[in-house]
Protein backbone atom coordinates (compact mmCIF):
# COMPACT_ATOMS: atom_id res chain seq x y z
CA UNK A 1 0.00 0.00 0.00
CA UNK A 2 1.20 3.48 -1.01
CA UNK A 3 1.54 5.81 1.49
CA UNK A 4 2.76 9.56 1.56
CA UNK A 5 5.96 10.61 3.25
CA UNK A 6 5.91 11.03 7.11
CA UNK A 7 5.80 14.23 8.89
CA UNK A 8 9.21 13.99 10.10
CA UNK A 9 10.55 13.79 6.74
CA UNK A 10 8.59 16.73 6.09
CA UNK A 11 10.35 19.03 8.92
CA UNK A 12 13.88 18.03 8.06
CA UNK A 13 13.60 18.51 4.19
CA UNK A 14 11.95 21.74 4.91
CA UNK A 15 15.27 22.49 7.42
CA UNK A 16 17.20 21.45 4.46
CA UNK A 17 15.86 23.80 2.05
CA UNK A 18 16.05 26.56 4.16
CA UNK A 19 20.47 26.17 4.41
CA UNK A 20 19.74 25.70 0.78
CA UNK A 21 18.22 28.37 0.12
CA UNK A 22 20.84 30.93 2.43
CA UNK A 23 23.59 29.45 0.70
CA UNK A 24 22.78 29.58 -2.25
CA UNK A 25 24.13 32.75 -4.94
CA UNK A 26 20.99 33.26 -6.71
CA UNK A 27 17.47 32.39 -5.23
CA UNK A 28 15.50 32.37 -8.55
CA UNK A 29 11.49 32.12 -8.74
CA UNK A 30 10.54 32.41 -5.36
CA UNK A 31 8.05 34.71 -5.71
CA UNK A 32 4.89 31.71 -5.93
CA UNK A 33 6.49 29.64 -3.00
CA UNK A 34 6.81 32.73 -0.21
CA UNK A 35 3.13 33.17 0.41
CA UNK A 36 3.25 29.30 0.83
CA UNK A 37 6.25 29.73 3.43
CA UNK A 38 4.11 31.93 5.49
CA UNK A 39 1.57 29.39 5.53
CA UNK A 40 1.54 27.27 8.81
CA UNK A 41 2.82 23.88 7.02
CA UNK A 42 5.29 23.58 4.66
CA UNK A 43 3.68 20.83 2.75
CA UNK A 44 3.21 22.89 -0.07
CA UNK A 45 6.25 24.75 0.02
CA UNK A 46 8.27 24.78 -3.43
CA UNK A 47 11.28 26.54 -4.69
CA UNK A 48 14.38 26.76 -6.74
CA UNK A 49 17.83 27.59 -5.88
CA UNK A 50 20.44 28.25 -8.20
CA UNK A 51 24.25 27.77 -7.19
CA UNK A 52 27.62 28.23 -9.65
CA UNK A 53 28.64 24.11 -10.80
CA UNK A 54 31.43 25.33 -12.36
CA UNK A 55 32.78 26.12 -16.09
CA UNK A 56 33.18 23.44 -19.44
CA UNK A 57 34.62 24.89 -22.01
CA UNK A 58 34.60 28.41 -20.63
CA UNK A 59 31.02 28.16 -20.27
CA UNK A 60 29.17 29.14 -16.36
CA UNK A 61 27.24 25.67 -15.68
CA UNK A 62 24.76 25.76 -12.60
CA UNK A 63 23.12 23.30 -10.16
CA UNK A 64 19.57 24.02 -9.85
CA UNK A 65 18.05 22.65 -6.49
CA UNK A 66 14.03 22.03 -6.86
CA UNK A 67 12.43 21.67 -3.49
CA UNK A 68 8.85 20.44 -2.46
CA UNK A 69 9.55 20.46 1.13
CA UNK A 70 9.62 16.41 1.26
CA UNK A 71 12.20 15.40 -1.33
CA UNK A 72 14.56 17.80 -3.45
CA UNK A 73 16.11 17.32 -6.29
CA UNK A 74 19.77 18.58 -7.99
CA UNK A 75 19.72 19.35 -12.01
CA UNK A 76 22.52 20.88 -13.96
CA UNK A 77 22.41 22.38 -17.19
CA UNK A 78 25.06 20.57 -18.28
CA UNK A 79 23.77 17.42 -20.11
CA UNK A 80 20.59 18.24 -18.41
CA UNK A 81 22.05 15.98 -15.46
CA UNK A 82 19.86 14.75 -12.48
CA UNK A 83 22.69 14.80 -10.14
CA UNK A 84 20.92 14.23 -7.03
CA UNK A 85 17.12 12.98 -5.79
CA UNK A 86 16.72 13.54 -1.84
CA UNK A 87 13.91 11.58 -0.58
CA UNK A 88 12.85 10.18 3.14
CA UNK A 89 12.75 6.69 4.32
CA UNK A 90 9.75 6.02 6.31
CA UNK A 91 11.29 7.34 9.27
CA UNK A 92 11.62 10.21 7.11
CA UNK A 93 15.60 9.98 7.17
CA UNK A 94 16.60 11.63 3.32
CA UNK A 95 18.61 9.67 1.58
CA UNK A 96 20.40 10.62 -1.93
CA UNK A 97 18.78 7.68 -4.19
CA UNK A 98 20.59 8.70 -7.37
CA UNK A 99 24.28 7.93 -8.55
CA UNK A 100 26.19 10.84 -9.65
CA UNK A 101 29.33 12.56 -9.20
CA UNK A 102 29.86 15.38 -6.47
CA UNK A 103 31.13 18.35 -9.14
CA UNK A 104 31.05 18.71 -12.68
CA UNK A 105 34.28 17.91 -13.28
CA UNK A 106 33.42 14.21 -12.77
CA UNK A 107 30.89 14.11 -15.04
CA UNK A 108 33.04 16.09 -17.48
CA UNK A 109 35.90 13.65 -17.01
CA UNK A 110 33.21 10.25 -17.55
CA UNK A 111 31.56 12.06 -20.59
CA UNK A 112 35.27 11.77 -22.86
CA UNK A 113 35.67 9.58 -25.61
CA UNK A 114 36.81 7.41 -25.70
CA UNK A 115 37.21 6.25 -22.04
CA UNK A 116 40.24 3.97 -20.38
CA UNK A 117 39.35 0.09 -21.25
CA UNK A 118 38.41 -1.96 -18.04
CA UNK A 119 36.52 0.65 -16.23
CA UNK A 120 32.66 1.41 -16.22
CA UNK A 121 32.81 3.74 -19.67
CA UNK A 122 30.59 6.43 -19.74
CA UNK A 123 27.85 5.73 -17.50
CA UNK A 124 25.56 8.76 -18.51
CA UNK A 125 24.64 9.25 -15.08
CA UNK A 126 21.32 10.88 -14.24
CA UNK A 127 21.99 12.46 -18.14
CA UNK A 128 19.34 13.51 -20.43
CA UNK A 129 20.06 11.15 -23.58
CA UNK A 130 19.67 12.41 -27.09
CA UNK A 131 19.27 12.62 -30.12
CA UNK A 132 18.78 9.01 -30.44
CA UNK A 133 18.62 6.78 -27.18
CA UNK A 134 20.34 3.54 -26.70
CA UNK A 135 21.83 1.85 -29.96
CA UNK A 136 21.68 1.80 -33.50
CA UNK A 137 23.50 -0.89 -35.62
CA UNK A 138 26.87 -0.31 -37.38
CA UNK A 139 26.42 3.21 -37.14
CA UNK A 140 24.14 3.66 -40.15
CA UNK A 141 20.34 4.26 -40.92
CA UNK A 142 18.19 4.85 -44.00
CA UNK A 143 15.76 7.40 -44.21
CA UNK A 144 13.62 8.65 -46.99
CA UNK A 145 16.24 6.53 -49.27
CA UNK A 146 19.30 8.18 -47.80
CA UNK A 147 21.88 6.25 -45.59
CA UNK A 148 23.41 8.14 -43.08
CA UNK A 149 26.50 7.58 -41.02
CA UNK A 150 27.53 8.11 -37.57
CA UNK A 151 30.05 7.85 -35.14
CA UNK A 152 30.38 4.27 -33.84
CA UNK A 153 31.15 4.93 -29.61
CA UNK A 154 29.80 1.45 -28.81
CA UNK A 155 31.99 -1.37 -30.55
CA UNK A 156 30.18 -1.00 -33.79
CA UNK A 157 27.01 0.60 -32.30
CA UNK A 158 26.36 4.45 -32.12
CA UNK A 159 25.33 4.61 -28.11
CA UNK A 160 23.47 7.45 -26.87
CA UNK A 161 23.81 9.83 -29.52
CA UNK A 162 26.91 9.13 -30.12
CA UNK A 163 30.06 10.73 -28.64
CA UNK A 164 29.86 14.05 -27.57
CA UNK A 165 25.87 14.03 -27.62
CA UNK A 166 23.44 16.03 -25.91
CA UNK A 167 24.36 14.71 -22.44
CA UNK A 168 27.56 17.34 -22.85
CA UNK A 169 26.29 20.03 -23.90
CA UNK A 170 25.60 23.25 -22.14
CA UNK A 171 21.92 23.93 -22.22
CA UNK A 172 19.95 27.21 -21.48
CA UNK A 173 18.07 26.89 -18.35
CA UNK A 174 15.16 28.54 -17.65
CA UNK A 175 13.59 27.86 -14.07
CA UNK A 176 9.93 29.05 -12.64
CA UNK A 177 8.15 28.75 -9.84
CA UNK A 178 4.02 28.42 -9.54
CA UNK A 179 1.94 27.27 -6.83
CA UNK A 180 2.51 23.37 -6.37
CA UNK A 181 5.42 22.84 -8.48
CA UNK A 182 8.82 23.86 -9.35
CA UNK A 183 10.18 23.59 -12.91
CA UNK A 184 13.58 23.47 -14.91
CA UNK A 185 13.29 24.39 -18.74
CA UNK A 186 16.45 23.26 -20.47
CA UNK A 187 16.59 23.83 -24.20
CA UNK A 188 19.42 22.90 -26.79
CA UNK A 189 19.43 23.09 -30.46
CA UNK A 190 21.28 20.39 -31.77
CA UNK A 191 22.58 21.57 -35.66
CA UNK A 192 22.32 19.64 -38.79
CA UNK A 193 24.35 17.17 -39.00
CA UNK A 194 25.67 16.81 -35.48
CA UNK A 195 27.24 13.28 -35.30
CA UNK A 196 25.57 12.72 -38.54
CA UNK A 197 21.67 13.23 -38.25
CA UNK A 198 20.24 15.39 -40.35
CA UNK A 199 18.10 18.05 -39.47
CA UNK A 200 18.21 20.85 -36.83
CA UNK A 201 16.60 19.94 -33.72
CA UNK A 202 15.19 22.55 -31.25
CA UNK A 203 14.75 20.58 -27.84
CA UNK A 204 13.75 21.41 -24.41
CA UNK A 205 13.10 19.10 -21.67
CA UNK A 206 11.32 20.30 -18.53
CA UNK A 207 11.69 19.03 -15.12
CA UNK A 208 8.56 19.51 -12.64
CA UNK A 209 8.99 18.42 -8.93
CA UNK A 210 5.36 18.79 -7.78
CA UNK A 211 3.91 18.88 -4.12
CA UNK A 212 2.77 14.76 -4.46
CA UNK A 213 6.69 13.75 -5.13
CA UNK A 214 6.28 13.14 -8.74
CA UNK A 215 9.49 13.97 -10.90
CA UNK A 216 7.76 14.90 -14.30
CA UNK A 217 10.02 14.98 -17.14
CA UNK A 218 8.53 16.69 -20.73
CA UNK A 219 10.15 16.54 -24.01
CA UNK A 220 9.97 18.48 -26.90
CA UNK A 221 11.28 18.66 -30.35
CA UNK A 222 10.77 19.84 -33.45
CA UNK A 223 13.13 19.58 -36.72
CA UNK A 224 13.75 21.04 -39.64
CA UNK A 225 14.98 18.20 -42.04
CA UNK A 226 12.95 14.82 -41.50
CA UNK A 227 15.03 12.64 -38.60
CA UNK A 228 14.99 10.35 -35.94
CA UNK A 229 14.26 10.84 -32.04
CA UNK A 230 14.47 9.48 -28.90
CA UNK A 231 14.84 10.87 -25.49
CA UNK A 232 15.44 9.75 -22.46
CA UNK A 233 16.79 9.79 -18.95
CA UNK A 234 19.57 8.04 -17.38
CA UNK A 235 19.29 8.29 -13.77
CA UNK A 236 20.54 5.38 -11.72
CA UNK A 237 18.41 4.50 -8.84
CA UNK A 238 19.59 3.01 -5.30
CA UNK A 239 16.48 3.40 -3.20
CA UNK A 240 18.75 2.61 -0.21
CA UNK A 241 21.10 5.70 -1.20
CA UNK A 242 23.57 5.91 -3.32
CA UNK A 243 26.96 4.03 -2.55
CA UNK A 244 25.26 1.59 -0.13
CA UNK A 245 25.77 -1.25 -2.39
CA UNK A 246 23.62 -3.51 -4.48
CA UNK A 247 20.39 -3.16 -5.20
CA UNK A 248 19.84 -6.78 -5.76
CA UNK A 249 17.38 -7.24 -2.87
CA UNK A 250 15.32 -4.31 -4.15
CA UNK A 251 12.14 -5.30 -5.25
CA UNK A 252 10.99 -4.11 -9.18
CA UNK A 253 7.55 -4.50 -11.19
CA UNK A 254 7.79 -4.17 -14.63
CA UNK A 255 3.75 -3.36 -16.53
CA UNK A 256 5.25 -5.55 -19.98
CA UNK A 257 4.18 -8.82 -21.13
CA UNK A 258 6.80 -8.85 -24.23
CA UNK A 259 10.35 -7.38 -24.08
CA UNK A 260 12.93 -7.22 -27.24
CA UNK A 261 15.66 -9.67 -26.97
CA UNK A 262 19.39 -8.64 -28.23
CA UNK A 263 21.78 -10.21 -30.16
CA UNK A 264 25.26 -10.38 -28.44
CA UNK A 265 25.99 -6.24 -29.91
CA UNK A 266 22.78 -5.67 -27.63
CA UNK A 267 21.19 -5.26 -30.73
CA UNK A 268 16.96 -5.73 -30.87
CA UNK A 269 16.92 -9.11 -32.70
CA UNK A 270 13.47 -7.74 -34.13
CA UNK A 271 11.68 -10.32 -32.30
CA UNK A 272 9.10 -9.20 -29.81
CA UNK A 273 8.90 -11.62 -27.15
CA UNK A 274 6.83 -12.96 -24.18
CA UNK A 275 8.49 -12.44 -20.87
CA UNK A 276 6.60 -15.37 -19.39
CA UNK A 277 8.64 -18.17 -18.12
CA UNK A 278 12.14 -16.08 -18.52
CA UNK A 279 13.87 -14.22 -15.92
CA UNK A 280 12.83 -11.27 -17.63
CA UNK A 281 9.44 -12.00 -16.22
CA UNK A 282 9.01 -8.66 -13.97
CA UNK A 283 4.98 -8.58 -14.05
CA UNK A 284 4.74 -9.30 -10.84
CA UNK A 285 7.15 -7.93 -7.72
CA UNK A 286 10.49 -9.74 -7.49
CA UNK A 287 13.73 -8.89 -6.38
CA UNK A 288 16.03 -7.40 -8.90
CA UNK A 289 18.75 -10.11 -7.92
CA UNK A 290 16.24 -13.45 -7.52
CA UNK A 291 17.11 -14.33 -11.51
CA UNK A 292 20.05 -12.10 -12.33
CA UNK A 293 22.90 -15.04 -12.28
CA UNK A 294 20.25 -16.92 -14.58
CA UNK A 295 22.27 -18.71 -17.43
CA UNK A 296 19.19 -17.37 -19.80
CA UNK A 297 21.28 -16.33 -22.53
CA UNK A 298 19.48 -12.94 -22.53
CA UNK A 299 21.18 -12.61 -19.39
CA UNK A 300 24.30 -13.81 -20.50
CA UNK A 301 25.03 -11.51 -23.88
CA UNK A 302 24.05 -8.71 -21.16
CA UNK A 303 25.80 -9.65 -18.16
CA UNK A 304 22.69 -8.65 -16.09
CA UNK A 305 19.57 -7.40 -16.99
CA UNK A 306 19.74 -4.40 -19.99
CA UNK A 307 16.59 -4.78 -22.76
CA UNK A 308 13.91 -2.82 -23.48
CA UNK A 309 10.53 -3.95 -21.81
CA UNK A 310 7.60 -3.28 -24.21
CA UNK A 311 5.32 -1.83 -21.83
CA UNK A 312 1.34 -2.82 -21.85
CA UNK A 313 -0.91 -0.48 -23.23
CA UNK A 314 -4.24 -0.43 -24.59
CA UNK A 315 -3.62 3.66 -26.17
CA UNK A 316 -1.39 6.48 -26.11
CA UNK A 317 -1.12 7.96 -22.57
CA UNK A 318 0.70 8.18 -19.59
CA UNK A 319 0.61 4.31 -18.33
CA UNK A 320 2.22 2.48 -15.66
CA UNK A 321 5.87 1.49 -16.56
CA UNK A 322 7.04 0.29 -13.31
CA UNK A 323 7.16 0.28 -9.41
CA UNK A 324 10.62 -0.35 -7.82
CA UNK A 325 10.54 -0.78 -3.70
CA UNK A 326 13.51 -0.59 -1.74
CA UNK A 327 11.76 -3.02 1.18
CA UNK A 328 14.51 -2.33 4.44
CA UNK A 329 13.48 1.79 3.82
CA UNK A 330 10.37 1.40 2.84
CA UNK A 331 11.32 3.99 -0.42
CA UNK A 332 9.46 3.56 -4.02
CA UNK A 333 9.52 4.49 -7.21
CA UNK A 334 6.49 4.35 -9.19
CA UNK A 335 7.24 5.10 -13.35
CA UNK A 336 4.63 6.42 -15.63
CA UNK A 337 5.12 7.29 -19.49
CA UNK A 338 4.10 8.30 -22.83
CA UNK A 339 6.50 6.16 -24.14
CA UNK A 340 6.07 2.37 -25.50
CA UNK A 341 9.23 0.99 -23.79
CA UNK A 342 11.71 1.33 -20.68
CA UNK A 343 15.16 0.06 -21.20
CA UNK A 344 15.71 -1.70 -17.66
CA UNK A 345 19.71 -1.83 -17.27
CA UNK A 346 20.96 -3.41 -14.09
CA UNK A 347 24.23 -1.59 -13.70
CA UNK A 348 26.24 -4.40 -15.72
CA UNK A 349 28.94 -2.25 -16.92
CA UNK A 350 29.63 -0.65 -13.52
CA UNK A 351 33.45 -1.67 -12.66
CA UNK A 352 34.24 -0.30 -9.48
CA UNK A 353 36.64 2.27 -10.25
CA UNK A 354 34.32 5.63 -10.14
CA UNK A 355 33.93 7.66 -7.02
CA UNK A 356 30.56 8.58 -6.62
CA UNK A 357 28.96 11.49 -4.57
CA UNK A 358 29.06 10.20 -1.23
CA UNK A 359 32.91 8.90 -1.93
CA UNK A 360 31.99 5.28 -2.81
CA UNK A 361 32.55 3.84 -5.28
CA UNK A 362 29.97 2.33 -7.93
CA UNK A 363 30.19 -1.66 -8.53
CA UNK A 364 28.01 -3.41 -10.72
CA UNK A 365 24.22 -3.63 -9.63
CA UNK A 366 24.88 -0.74 -7.51
CA UNK A 367 22.17 0.99 -9.25
CA UNK A 368 19.27 0.50 -11.76
CA UNK A 369 18.04 2.68 -14.90
CA UNK A 370 14.41 2.55 -16.35
CA UNK A 371 14.93 4.29 -19.35
CA UNK A 372 11.17 4.91 -21.13
CA UNK A 373 11.81 5.04 -24.60
CA UNK A 374 11.43 3.91 -28.19
CA UNK A 375 12.61 0.96 -29.07
CA UNK A 376 16.33 0.54 -29.37
CA UNK A 377 17.75 0.76 -33.24
CA UNK A 378 14.25 1.33 -34.33
CA UNK A 379 15.19 3.36 -37.78
CA UNK A 380 16.32 0.15 -38.79
CA UNK A 381 13.54 -2.12 -37.38
CA UNK A 382 10.20 -0.89 -39.58
CA UNK A 383 8.25 -3.38 -37.21
CA UNK A 384 9.00 -1.29 -34.25
CA UNK A 385 7.17 1.82 -33.62
CA UNK A 386 8.83 4.86 -35.56
CA UNK A 387 10.98 7.38 -34.60
CA UNK A 388 10.73 10.03 -36.97
CA UNK A 389 10.23 13.52 -36.70
CA UNK A 390 9.49 15.52 -39.79
CA UNK A 391 9.16 19.14 -40.19
CA UNK A 392 5.65 20.44 -39.00
CA UNK A 393 5.37 17.66 -36.44
CA UNK A 394 6.59 17.73 -32.91
CA UNK A 395 7.97 15.19 -30.74
CA UNK A 396 5.75 14.85 -27.35
CA UNK A 397 7.19 12.49 -24.33
CA UNK A 398 6.09 12.61 -20.82
CA UNK A 399 7.83 10.62 -18.04
CA UNK A 400 7.12 10.60 -14.73
CA UNK A 401 9.62 9.16 -11.62
CA UNK A 402 7.11 9.54 -8.11
CA UNK A 403 8.09 8.76 -5.19
CA UNK A 404 6.49 7.58 -1.75
CA UNK A 405 6.06 5.24 0.79
CA UNK A 406 5.48 1.63 0.34
C1 LIG B 1 22.32 1.88 -21.04
C2 LIG B 1 22.58 0.78 -21.99
C3 LIG B 1 23.70 -0.04 -21.45
C4 LIG B 1 24.91 0.82 -21.19
C5 LIG B 1 24.55 2.02 -20.35
C6 LIG B 1 25.67 3.00 -20.20
O1 LIG B 1 21.28 2.69 -21.51
O2 LIG B 1 21.41 0.01 -22.17
O3 LIG B 1 24.02 -1.09 -22.33
O4 LIG B 1 25.46 1.21 -22.40
O5 LIG B 1 23.47 2.70 -20.93
O6 LIG B 1 26.78 2.43 -19.61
Amino acid sequence: MKRAFPRVGTSRAATAICSLAMVAAAVTALAASASALSRPSVHHTVSISTRSFGTVAGQPVDLYTLSNGHMRVNITNYGGIVQAIYVPDRFGRMANVALGFRNLAGYVKNDVYPQPSGGSGTTYFGATIGRYANRIANGSFTLNGHTYTLPQNNGTNTLHGGPNAWNTKVWTATPSVKPGSASLKLTYTSPDGENGFPGTVVASVTYTLDTSNRLHIQYHAVTSAPTVINLTNHTYFNLAGEGSGSVRAQKLMINASHYTPINANLIPTGVVAPVAGTPLDFRTMKPIGRDINSGFNQLVLAHGFDHNWVINRSGPGLVLAARALDPASGRELTTLTTEPGVQFYSGNFLAGELVGTSGRTYRQTDGFTLETQHYPNSPNQPNFPSTVLNPGQSFNSTTIYAFSIG
